[in-house]
């Protein structure tokens, strides 16, 4: 693999190998000292055209642990303020000698374009609407955890509720769950979903609530909104919300998931650290993991020795 870019991209071989190699990082991150030398003498450089809490600050801790050096690019402070353009930005990062570049950006395709710039891996960190393959990784990991699913998800039955037309985290979690075999089912109120679509949909979150083993919940993403896509947010909530009657019908066994950030009292109305479904924090812890199984797949040796040795 030289880059992940999306789930569709590097299929369904790769992410089997990706959520097992994960295996090893979790266990690497209960170690007392949690780092490897696995990538020493390698750059990563993550560059963040948007805002982001979780992903660029787990590269930057998944990155470490493994022992590279990394790059963090404040757009805000760089001459891209000064009219720099993206193609420049990436050759003059590149001359500095990385060896993967994390990029996020609000236009979707722009992993695709900067790989023709650069010799560097590339991992998308989130492309406008498009994808954000590591998130759906880390997902699809949390779920295999939570419920034992090793042999992937065979009947598993997903509903992902909320925006989906603005949210590249809904495409790629789609992506990787229907890979793995899970049934997925997109619940939005018709506006907030896709012009076209092959997945099933539907505005009725009640008659599914009760059915489905994972509940994964979006937030609006307002900042993509050029109108007023839902009239009334009291609405939308009361319709598609988390609210606790709705809580109080999901299956025993069932999670509750939920990317971040999270807008508590519109897609959630519950706590989630009440709910005992609720896997969101592990989707965070799980994201370190994840992502420095990438960065081992796509910079590393291959050889697992590098993984045993504390750096
Ligand atoms: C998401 C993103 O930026 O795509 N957040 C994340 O990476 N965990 C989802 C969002 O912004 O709503």
């Amino acid at each position: 693999m030289k880059h992940l870019r999306s789930i569709a991209e590097i299929g369904p071989g790769a992410v089997a190998r990706l959520l097992d190699l994960t295996d090893h990082m979790v266990e690497i991150n209960l170690r007392p000292n949690p780092k490897v030398p696995a990538l020493r003498g390698r750059t990563v450089c993550n560059l963040f055209f948007e805002d982001s809490t979780r992903t660029r600050l787990s590269f930057e801790t998944a990155a470490r642990r493994l022992s590279a050096d990394v790059m963090t690019f404040a757009v805000k402070e760089s001459s891209v303020n000064k009219g720099e353009s993206l193609r420049d930005t990436v050759e003059t990062i590149a001359a500095m000698g990385v060896d993967a570049i994390v990029i996020r950006h609000r236009s979707s395709g722009v992993p695709w374009q900067v790989s023709a710039w650069t010799n560097a891996s590339i991992v998308n960190g989130g492309d406008g609407w498009h994808a954000h393959p590591t998130q759906a990784l880390l997902d699809a990991y949390t779920v295999r955890q939570a419920l034992g699913r090793t042999g992937g998800f065979d009947g598993l039955q997903v509903a992902v509720v909320g925006d989906i037309r603005h949210s590249r985290v809904a495409r790629s979690v789609t992506e990787v769950f229907q890979v793995l075999g899970a049934d997925v089912t997109l619940v939005a109120p018709a506006t907030l979903l896709p012009p076209a679509t092959d997945v099933p949909c539907t505005d009725d979150l009640d008659a599914l609530v009760g059915k489905v083993d994972v509940l994964y919940l979006l937030r609006m993403q307002r900042e993509r909104m050029s109108e007023a896509l839902v009239p009334d947010l009291r609405e939308y909530s009361a319709r598609f919300g988390l609210t606790p009657a709705r809580a109080a019908r999901l299956q025993e066994h069932a999670l509750v998931m939920h990317p971040g950030p999270m807008n508590r009292g519109v897609e959630i109305q519950v706590d989630p650290a009440e709910l005992p479904g609720a896997v969101i924090t592990q989707q965070v812890t799980n994201g370190v993991a994840v992502r420095m199984a990438v960065l081992f797949d796509l910079l590393g040796s291959g050889s697992h020795d590098d993984m045993e040795s504390t750096a």
